[in-house]
């Protein structure tokens, strides 16, 4: 039966920090399943959200463009963040971070209360992202929902993310740091006895809180990762930037050395000699900005999937938590909790398939970064010396001070690159530091993680 359409309240529907909840969906969305907190805090009956659309709970809040977002996602096939405001059957609020995954069935999204400072920020941007949409018109909702989503990146610019990709990235991880601080692990509490499925349910537990512990020994990882993408991000920018700069100033000097009439020559082998260097360097820093994205985008896709396969075992734990409950108040009819826990289990391994193939993709990307960065020191001291050469043929010319100037410009630029170049190194020898401890913690994972997995798969 469809519930009829409430209004909506402007009261919060409360639940705790501690607590997750998940739905399952066909490919359009439609909903399979869930778990008991889910149907609490939605105020529906189990009933009346299996078969219906997700957008039974949608709250008239929510700009469309987030949910265009999600659903361009998982159309890729990639797993998407973000927060959203539903609505329960009687109209409350109640805000989550949701993760949104592929699985085989369908779709997974597994939920929690965000309370991170992005989140600060998403509910005050929110409402001009529906006020955008709004004033577009009903009818010409696709343009506003464009709209809107070109405000919501333009607004995440603002925030220093380049893309949408990069925030939920970064808002994930924030807010399971926040949850970290908020929430304790939740407690083994195996119960002895019981029938076989108590038992499988103990079995699970106790290989679900093995996992966990091994993902939050990676995650504590997590935060480094990022504020060193941070700092690459940065003096990629720069580095790029800096290389037109000091190209077009060569050639200028080259053009200004043209002019001279007496002494110019010399000046001149100077001025060609800087622009073919300065051209040099622009190679090499286009190649360094192509392997520190590579880098940058393998560290982000490594931390990403690490958040995610976290917060999955967390909801996988949470969800035998509660099994267990019913298993030892008899009070369950463990409908369809095999399945569950399978689905579950599923995006824990597809999760952490995909940490274990961006990983060799970092560290796949060190190598070649270390050797164009001494490529490019030394491109920048070449250029140096270039510069010393001019200075002494520019002495003895009458130009006005020109070529000088043109030539002091190049050398402040060339002493920024080069404290840049040092903090960019001391970066990039963090993450080569780090990298294969994390590695290895990250093989010993897995083979706890397959054991979980396939023990889920028999349940
Ligand atoms: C797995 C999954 C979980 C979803 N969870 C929610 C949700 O919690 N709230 C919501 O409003 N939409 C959710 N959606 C998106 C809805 O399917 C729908 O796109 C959205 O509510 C917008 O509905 P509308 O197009 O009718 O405006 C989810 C979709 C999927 C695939």
């Amino acid at each position: 039966m469809i519930p009829p359409r409430v209004s909506p309240r402007d009261q919060e529907r409360p639940f705790r920090s501690d607590e997750l909840f998940f739905s399952t969906t066909d490919r359009k969305g439609v909903i399979l399943n869930g778990n008991d907190v889910f149907v609490r805090v939605s105020g529906h009956t189990l009933e009346n959200l299996v078969g219906q659309p997700h957008n039974i709970i949608r709250h008239p809040d929510m700009p469309r463009a987030v949910f265009g977002l999600l659903w361009d996602y998982l159309e890729r096939d990639a797993p998407f963040a973000g927060y959203v405001k539903n609505m329960a059957a009687d109209g409350c609020y109640y805000w989550v971070m949701a993760l949104v995954v592929p699985v085989r069935e369908g779709f997974l999204s597994v939920r929690f209360k965000p309370a991170s400072p992005f989140f600060d920020v998403v509910r005050k941007l929110y409402p001009q992202l529906l006020a955008t949409e709004h004033a577009a018109g009903q009818g010409n909702w696709r343009r506003g929902m464009q709209d809107a989503t070109a405000q919501l990146v333009s607004a995440l610019h603002g925030l220093g993310f380049k893309s949408y990709d990069h925030f939920m990235q970064a808002a994930l991880a924030a807010e399971l740091a926040a949850r970290k601080t908020e929430v304790p692990s939740l407690t083994l509490d195996v119960l002895q006895g019981g029938d076989t499925t108590a038992a499988t349910l103990d079995a699970l537990s106790h290989s679900a809180h093995v996992i966990d512990g091994h993902l939050n020994t990676l995650f504590a990882s997590v935060d480094d990762f990022l504020s060193v993408i941070k700092t690459l991000d940065e003096k990629a920018s720069f580095l790029l930037g800096l290389s037109a700069n000091v190209h077009l100033v060569s050639l200028n000097a080259l053009i200004s050395s043209c002019r001279l009439e007496r002494g110019g020559e010399g000046l001149a082998v100077v001025s060609q000699n800087l622009a073919t260097q300065s051209h040099d360097s622009m190679a090499t820093i286009d190649q360094m900005t192509r392997q520190l994205l590579a880098l940058t985008s393998a560290l982000r896709d490594t931390a990403f999937s690490l958040s995610a396969a976290k917060l999955e075992v967390e909801m996988t734990s949470f969800f035998l938590h509660e099994l267990r409950a019913l298993v030892a108040a008899d009070a369950t009819d463990a409908c369809d909790a095999q399945g569950r826990i399978a689905t579950l289990a599923e995006s824990i391994s597809r999760s952490t398939a995909r940490l274990a193939e961006a990983l060799p993709r970092a560290q796949g990307a060190l190598p070649a970064l270390l050797r164009l960065q001494q490529e490019l020191a030394s491109d920048l001291r070449r250029l140096s010396c270039v510069h010393v050469l001019g200075k002494i043929h520019a002495a003895g010319i009458d130009d006005g001070g020109v070529f000088i100037e043109l030539l002091e410009r190049i050398f402040t630029q060339l002493s920024t690159a080069s404290e840049e170049l040092q903090e960019l190194l001391v970066g990039v020898a963090r993450i080569k530091d780090r990298l294969p401890r994390f590695a290895t913690a990250a093989r010993v994972a897995q083979p706890p993680i397959d054991r979980f997995c396939s023990l889920a798969a028999t349940a």
